[in-house]
């Protein structure tokens, strides 16, 4: 019984060892990890050289895939439609493009600090990258790309890939200061969208970010 008792405690010390070692080992600012440390969750890297060729690949490419789908059938609307045809795409169309992208265990959506759509809220890892993003942009320092390699409570490694969205000028239309919304496209925003927080916007604002999610390998 003793000896189970000593063999079960020196178990548990290994581990908690073993978790010390991961939670404070090796990172760039170490003060911070604590206040990174969520639920459970364990902040391992934040340098793209952390994630694996393959990972940061598909990372990427579901990114793109994201941001240039929506982008090509935004401005095709625009065009062809003008900006009431563009705003009823968005409504409709962004959440199942958004949606088509989450195969192959890859979680891919807009978010942003303001949101327009509450389905596109951001998790609490999210609202900390925003935050984090919204300081380099203030500082102009915003890098291009963003990750994280958490390792969560179930022990598996998740990487978090963050593509910052800046306000181009055609941008305002839907999302500049609610006075200079036309009339017709404020009347279906403020129907559909009674929670619209994403206006009052100006061109190089950041506006959110692409935010991709996904499993590492170990
Ligand atoms: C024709 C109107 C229109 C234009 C132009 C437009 N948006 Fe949007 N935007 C919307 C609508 C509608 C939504 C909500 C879509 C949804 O339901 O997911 C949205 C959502 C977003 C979101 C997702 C987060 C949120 O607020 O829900 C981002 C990010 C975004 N827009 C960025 C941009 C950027 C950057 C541009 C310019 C390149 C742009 N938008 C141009 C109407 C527009």
């Amino acid at each position: 019984m003793e000896c189970n008792m000593t063999g079960w405690y020196r178990t548990l010390l290994a581990l908690a060892g073993g978790a010390l070692l991961v939670a404070c080992g090796g990172r760039d600012e170490p003060v911070a990890q604590a206040e990174l440390s969520l639920a459970g969750e364990v902040l391992e890297a934040t340098s793209l050289e952390a994630v694996d060729s393959a990972s940061l690949l598909s990372a990427r490419g579901a990114a793109d895939a994201l941001g240039k789908g929506l982008m090509t059938a935004l401005l095709g609307q625009l065009e062809a439609e003008g900006p009431d045809g563009a705003l009823a795409f968005c409504a409709d169309s962004a959440q199942l493009l958004t949606a088509r992208y989450q195969a192959d265990g890859i979680d891919v959506h807009r978010t942003s600090l303001k949101v327009r759509n509450p389905a596109n809220a951001p998790d609490t890892v999210e609202v900390r990258v925003l935050d984090l993003l919204a300081d380099l942009h203030e500082s102009g320092v915003l890098p291009p790309e963003y990750v994280e390699v958490r390792r969560l409570a179930t022990g598996t490694r998740e990487l978090r890939y963050f593509r910052p969205i800046t306000v181009a000028a055609g941008c305002v239309t839907c999302h500049g200061p609610a006075d200079n919304i036309a009339p017709s496209i404020r009347s279906v925003l403020a129907e559909r969208y009674p929670e619209d927080m994403a206006v009052g916007y100006a061109e190089g604002d950041l506006r959110g970010v692409i935010a991709v999610r996904r499993a590492l390998p170990e």
